[in-house]
């Protein structure tokens, strides 16, 4: 076994300094150890009753134990500091992905939009995480890449490792953040190549249906969608965006939205943006028809594809929202009470410290997760943070998946 890793580049610059250090205390601390015992035999007073010398000071030996560790010390700084430069270094190329961590949960987001409790990476290729906190001071933690950095609401701080095989490492938090601390634990997942692509397109977020209109219909040949300049106007960022447009040679300002898009596609001639030539084609019903055009819109304005999109599963939002940090499945006591047959289910609450018994209904289960400190399950403590990070349709689908508890 070697001392450092070559594959596991975050792990490989902390170990060097590590090993430097130690290795230097260990050797100054045996030759200090040896030296002194040496000392203390040699001049022991049996055999010298009287001082050997009367040496005073010494200025050479007085500059040299000054100087030398000064310089050892220093040696140790230099090495410390380029190797914690190697840390904040992101290797081109990295994946970058988005770790949010709440009382007492994590979660990661993809560049596709995707959702996780866990982070799933490729092997030998570098990973960004960019580290967010909800609440309060978590740490991220993975002991295998040596790598650990606090995550302070407000403020957004990264780091980044390489797993060097296919395999799972632990995340822990490691900044005391209360009751469900030590429940905060992960993993991530690194995948060989092939299961890596195999899990990007499992369950991969459909492509907008605007998007696939779009290029049936050859709009990107005149309309980029990121901002660059083509023979059209971009399509980036339109929602509410204004224009100058010319209508009848009249340039009137307006500013983008559903029926300026549907009129501009249907008689793209009659208003003309200021500064493009007149020339795109008009779509009618027969070469697009109603349905395309909403999707067509919805994409522009920046909305979620209603066509497309799956069903929500509740069972998985709870999961990967950490809803189950703190809330059993199987009946077993937690932070929280249980889901299991938490459906209409009587409960007691207390409210503005009232205790009243009432049903877990649909309306009692979205308010206790928009608005959980106004009442809470007797019994338990007033901490559940409120699920603002849901959708009103994840909301929605989170009480069904409740409901059948
Ligand atoms: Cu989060 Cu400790």
């Amino acid at each position: 076994m070697t001392l450092l890793q070559a594959d596991n580049p975050t792990a490989q610059l902390v170990d060097g300094v590590m090993i430097y250090i130690f290795g230097l205390s260990l050797l100054l601390l045996l030759g200090i150890t040896i030296v002194t015992i040496y000392f203390v035999v040699k001049y022991r007073r049996s055999k010298h009753p009287e001082p050997t010398s009367e040496v005073d000071h010494s200025i050479v030996l007085e500059t040299l134990w000054t100087v030398l560790p000064t310089l050892i010390v220093l040696t140790m700084f230099w090495y410390g500091w380029t190797n914690y430069v190697g840390l904040t270094e992101v290797p081109e190329g990295a994946i970058e992905i988005n770790a949010t961590a709440r009382m007492w949960s994590w979660q990661f987001e993809y560049p596709d939009g995707r959702r996780e409790n866990r982070l799933y990476v490729p092997a030998n290729t570098p990973v960004k995480v960019r580290l967010r906190s909800t609440d309060v001071i978590h740490s991220f933690f993975v002991p295998a890449f040596r790598i650990k950095k606090d995550m302070v609401p407000g403020l957004e701080t990264y780091v980044w490792f390489q797993a060097p095989k296919a395999g799972s490492y632990d995340i822990f938090c490691t900044e005391y953040c209360g009751a469900g601390h030590a429940d905060m634990v992960t993993t991530i997942e690194a995948l060989s190549a092939e299961d890596y692509a195999a899990w990007q397109v499992a369950d991969a977020p459909p492509e907008h249906r605007g998007l696939v209109v779009m290029r049936e219909q050859g709009c990107t040949g005149c309309h980029s969608v990121d901002g660059t300049p083509g023979i059209g106007p971009s399509l980036f960022e339109l929602a509410g965006a204004p224009r100058q447009v010319e209508i009848d040679g009249q340039i009137t300002e307006i500013s983008i939205d559903d029926d300026y898009l549907i009129r501009a596609i249907r008689a793209a001639n009659d208003e003309v943006v200021q500064g493009y030539p007149a020339m795109m084609p008009s779509y009618d019903e027969t070469s697009l028809n109603n349905d395309d055009l909403q999707a067509l819109v919805n994409y522009m304005m920046g909305r979620p594809d209603t066509t497309t999109a799956p069903a929500l599963d509740g069972a998985r939002l709870v999961e990967i929202n950490g809803c189950t940090g703190c809330h059993s499945t199987d009946g077993s006591s937690s932070i929280g009470p249980t889901f299991q047959g938490i459906g209409n289910r009587d409960i007691t609450i207390i409210r503005e410290g009232q205790e009243l018994t009432r049903k877990a209904d649909a309306e009692y289960l979205l308010r206790a997760l928009v608005d959980p400190g106004i009442e809470t399950v007797k019994g338990y403590p007033d901490i559940m943070p409120p699920s603002d990070y849901l959708s009103p349709e994840e909301l929605d689908a989170v009480v069904d998946h409740l409901l059948q508890q």
